[in-house]
């Protein structure tokens, strides 16, 4: 629970430059960004995780609290996203660059959005409305070039792994959102093609794509989120369909992370140095242990088989040590290494910070499930 309510005020740390949500108007952004850090500090000084009220708090005082904490939360309006979904006459081909795997998490976030202000009464329906375009752009992205599949970027060099398992994603979670047969009809296309791309090596990881010429696996790298975004698809798939192969499959893909990309129990990407001086991930690669972590629990979110979530806690439960043992630093921003200590290669950046966030967020999330199931 403390948890999740970091996550909100980390979420709005991100999107700092603001509107305050149809209340008053425009707020001054550098105000906003004291404010958003007195509420951090007030959490990592004051909140009490096991109490759930602030250390020498009182009721009332703990009520308001948590009224300014969501009242900061809500003013994320005007991040450059939110307000791309605001403005009915958004070009989201030019905003979106001709990629359909960031066209994806745009739907992702906007969903998100969508949900945490329906669920407090307000209209979510511009995210929603920009979420579904965004959708139809990619849905369109389909053709029969090596049998199926999305195409990765408007200039279709490309049919990859992460696209299409988004897709499967987007379209199983669309249903059941909106419970559109259309999505689900694509949902299930899409997993016939990927599961017999060729995509899947051996092992159970997914590699990055195909070749085009021969639509054979291209070999190459197999990058952490890849493992989960696939799970996290075929969750929502099995929550529309029951059919617990589906389950079975996702648990390939997860549990090959586990034997193949993880150094002692911790998520290694193959990018990842302790020390400068080598080939180190990029800013993209940087946030994919943390997509993995997140599209766990969204796939945990789906399972309603007890062993099967509790097969993953204790692994989740490593990630969340060992981001805070290794990774972390005093003020609490979170370099790429988790595996080991930092010896000058760990890199610090927005997609490092978010990647342990997301490792965090899922631990708790994760255990959460585990006491209360
Ligand atoms: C906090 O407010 C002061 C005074 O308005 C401003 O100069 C400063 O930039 C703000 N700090 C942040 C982190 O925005
Ligand atoms: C949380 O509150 C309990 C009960 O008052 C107290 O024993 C404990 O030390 C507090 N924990 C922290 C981290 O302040
Ligand atoms: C759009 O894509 C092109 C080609 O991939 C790239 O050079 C450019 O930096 C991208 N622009 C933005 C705003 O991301
Ligand atoms: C196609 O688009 C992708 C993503 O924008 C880019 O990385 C790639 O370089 C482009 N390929 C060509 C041949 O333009
Ligand atoms: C179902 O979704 C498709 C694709 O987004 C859309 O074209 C169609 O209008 C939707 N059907 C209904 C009944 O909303
Ligand atoms: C259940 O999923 C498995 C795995 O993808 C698939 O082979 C099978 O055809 C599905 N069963 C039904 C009834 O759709």
């Amino acid at each position: 629970m403390a948890l999740i309510k970091l996550f909100r005020l980390s979420t709005f740390l991100a999107v700092i430059d603001t509107l305050h949500a149809g209340v008053v108007g425009r707020q001054c952004a550098t105000t906003l960004s004291n404010a958003t850090l007195v509420a951090n500090q007030l959490q990592l000084h004051y909140y009490n995780h096991s109490t759930g009220r602030y250390n020498n708090g009182r009721l009332w005082t703990d009520a308001s609290s948590l009224e300014d904490l969501h009242n900061l939360m809500l003013a994320t309006d005007s991040s450059y996203i939110g307000k791309a979904a605001l403005d009915p006459y958004t070009d989201w081909m030019k905003f979106l660059n001709g990629s359909y795997d960031d066209a994806q998490w745009v739907i992702l976030a906007l969903w998100k959005i969508a949900d945490y202000k329906t669920a407090r009464s307000r209209d979510g329906s511009a995210y929603i409305s920009s979420a579904t375009k965004i959708y139809d752009m990619v849905a369109g992205q389909w053709d029969d070039t090596c049998g199926g599949g999305v195409w990765s970027s408007t200039n279709h060099t490309y049919k990859n792994a992460i696209t299409n398992e988004q897709f499967l994603l987007t379209s199983a979670a669309g249903y059941l959102r909106a419970n559109n047969e259309t999505y689900l009809e694509n949902a299930e296309k899409e997993w016939t093609w990927l599961s017999a791309s060729g995509m899947r090596g051996s092992s159970g990881l997914f590699n990055d794509g195909l070749k085009l010429g021969s639509c054979q696996n291209n070999g190459q790298t197999t990058w952490t989120y890849n493992q989960a975004v696939v799970a996290s698809g075929l969750g929502a798939l099995y929550a529309a369909t029951r059919n617990t192969s589906l389950l079975d499959q996702a648990e390939v893909s997860l549990d090959a992370t586990i034997s193949s990309l993880a150094y002692k129990g911790i998520l290694r990407e193959s990018c990842d140095l302790t020390t400068s001086g080598g080939k180190t991930c990029d800013h993209d690669q940087q946030i994919f242990k943390g997509i993995w972590t997140k599209h766990l629990q969204y796939y945990l979110d789906n399972v309603d088989d007890t062993s099967r979530i509790t097969k993953y806690s204790d692994f989740l439960g490593s990630q969340h040590s060992y981001v805070v043992k290794y990774a972390m630093n005093p003020a609490y921003d979170v370099g790429s290494v988790w595996y080991a200590p930092n010896e000058g290669g760990s890199q610090w950046s927005p997609a490092a910070s978010a990647s342990g966030l997301e490792a965090l967020i899922s631990a708790g999330k994760v255990r959460q499930y585990v006491y209360t199931r």
